[in-house]
């Protein structure tokens, strides 16, 4: 088989996006022929040009027309789509073979969709497209035959782990956490933290939405969910453990009392290469871990009371419908907050809890199937619940 693998990467400006790249250029000097077709940006269009005349994609998408057409009169011989469905109209694009969706946000589950109704292959940053959309994402897997593949590297960890056994026999899936900055904090100091505190994450460098996600642990309660809709593997039987060194990116417990566990240096190039090669392995000069140097790992006990918003998050799992579009879009908005200073680390927990109260009482669709017309309409509900939202102590 020589022909190149097609590949669109959409959120090709971002932390994930702009990794995923320097992976098909190293791939590409191992030998690898990986031919990107399609890039995505939302705003930033200057990287997306630098990026353009790295890689030559055919077509590439942007949200704002003035970026685009700016796009176009340096390179007219690319196509320049523009608005809001640019992405989900490249992950359809007829000669793609993989598509690596790195957006950040709700806004990327149409994209992974229109990737799976096409039976392709999708490598899968955005663990948004499964928080809110798992059952249609399981669906849309079902019906047409296509594949995902995680690029979260807890996920990643795990997807490997499982390959060295069977699924009946499994007993338990065990995510790790940094703990983010926050861990060892007292709960006074913790409450009143700023986005600028979150920014000093110890072991991972994320875009902002994730950064701050790892922080008030919300993160981690989205790969619980990421996991249980990847693996089929019940709430009951997915467990996190606080790993401040991030060396360990999560554990397999099978049902003789062997425990897999996958290590490598935090380096997200590793997970999205494995996402692109598997099931081979490439040596593509990414960095390895010295094992013999690392001295002592540290693993304990997850305090959930030290993180509320772990559990909001987990309870909307729990509730079905559309919860989680409401609390993941409460989150979108929160964190935007957090991030202009609006309101401090604590209200984060507390506004993810109103908007699930809130769910509970004026929404509560639980007891009907998930489409796309429900998660819009309690997406948009949530966001303006959460804008809205004051909080006394300020
Ligand atoms: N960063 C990590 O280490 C990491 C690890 C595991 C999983 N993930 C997941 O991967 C995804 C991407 O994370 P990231 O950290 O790479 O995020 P990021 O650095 O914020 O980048 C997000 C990308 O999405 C684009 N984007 C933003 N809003 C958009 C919109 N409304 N429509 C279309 N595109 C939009 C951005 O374009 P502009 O640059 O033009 O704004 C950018 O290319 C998230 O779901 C995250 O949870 C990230």
């Amino acid at each position: 088989m020589s022909r190149s693998t097609n590949l669109v990467l959409l959120g090709s400006t971002g932390s994930i996006g702009v990794q995923a790249l320097d992976v098909v250029a190293r791939l590409r000097r191992a030998g690898k022929a990986f031919r990107v077709v399609g890039l995505s940006a939302h705003t930033n269009h200057e990287l997306l040009a630098e990026q353009i005349e790295a890689v030559r994609p055919r077509v590439v998408s942007l949200a704002t027309g003035e970026g685009a057409r700016w796009l176009r009169d340096r390179f007219p011989d690319v196509q320049v789509l523009e608005g809001d469905g640019g992405p989900a109209e490249l992950a359809a694009l007829e000669e793609v073979d993989v598509v690596v969706n790195a957006i950040v946000g709700a806004v990327g589950l149409a994209a992974t969709l229109a990737a799976l109704s096409r039976g392709r292959t999708v490598a899968l940053a955005n663990k948004e497209s499964l928080v809110i959309g798992g059952p249609l994402v399981r669906a849309a897997l079902e019906r047409h035959g296509g594949r995902l593949i995680p690029v979260d590297s807890e996920h990643s960890a795990l997807f490997q782990c499982l390959d060295a056994g069977r699924k009946g026999d499994v007993r338990r899936l065990i995510l790790t956490a940094s703990g983010g900055p926050f861990l060892n904090l007292d709960p006074a100091a913790r409450a009143s933290a700023t986005a600028e505190d979150a920014f000093r994450h110890p072991t991972w460098s994320m875009g902002r939405r994730i950064t701050v996600d790892s922080a008030t642990l919300v993160n981690k309660a989205f790969e619980v969910i990421e996991a249980h809709i990847l693996f089929d593997v019940s709430y009951d039987r997915v467990s996190v453990v606080i790993h401040p060194e991030s060396i360990v990116h999560s554990l397999v417990e099978f049902c003789d009392g062997s425990i897999l566990a996958q290590a490598a240096t935090p380096d997200m190039r590793i997970p999205i290469q494995y996402a692109l090669t598997y099931p081979e392995r490439v040596d593509t000069g990414l960095p390895r871990l010295d094992v013999a140097a690392l001295g002592c790992l540290e693993f304990r006990r997850l305090d959930e009371e030290q993180f509320p918003a772990f559990a909001t998050v987990l309870a909307a799992a729990l509730a079905g419908g559309s919860a989680l579009v409401a609390v993941n879009a409460a989150d979108e908005v929160l964190v935007g907050r957090f991030l202009h200073g609006d309101i401090v680390y604590g209200d984060l927990a507390i506004g993810l809890a109103i908007t699930l109260d809130r769910w509970r009482t004026e929404v509560a669709d639980d007891g009907r199937p998930l489409d796309l017309l429900t998660v819009e309409s309690a997406d948009r509900w949530a966001r303006s619940i959460a804008a809205g939202l004051r909080f006394d102590h300020r």
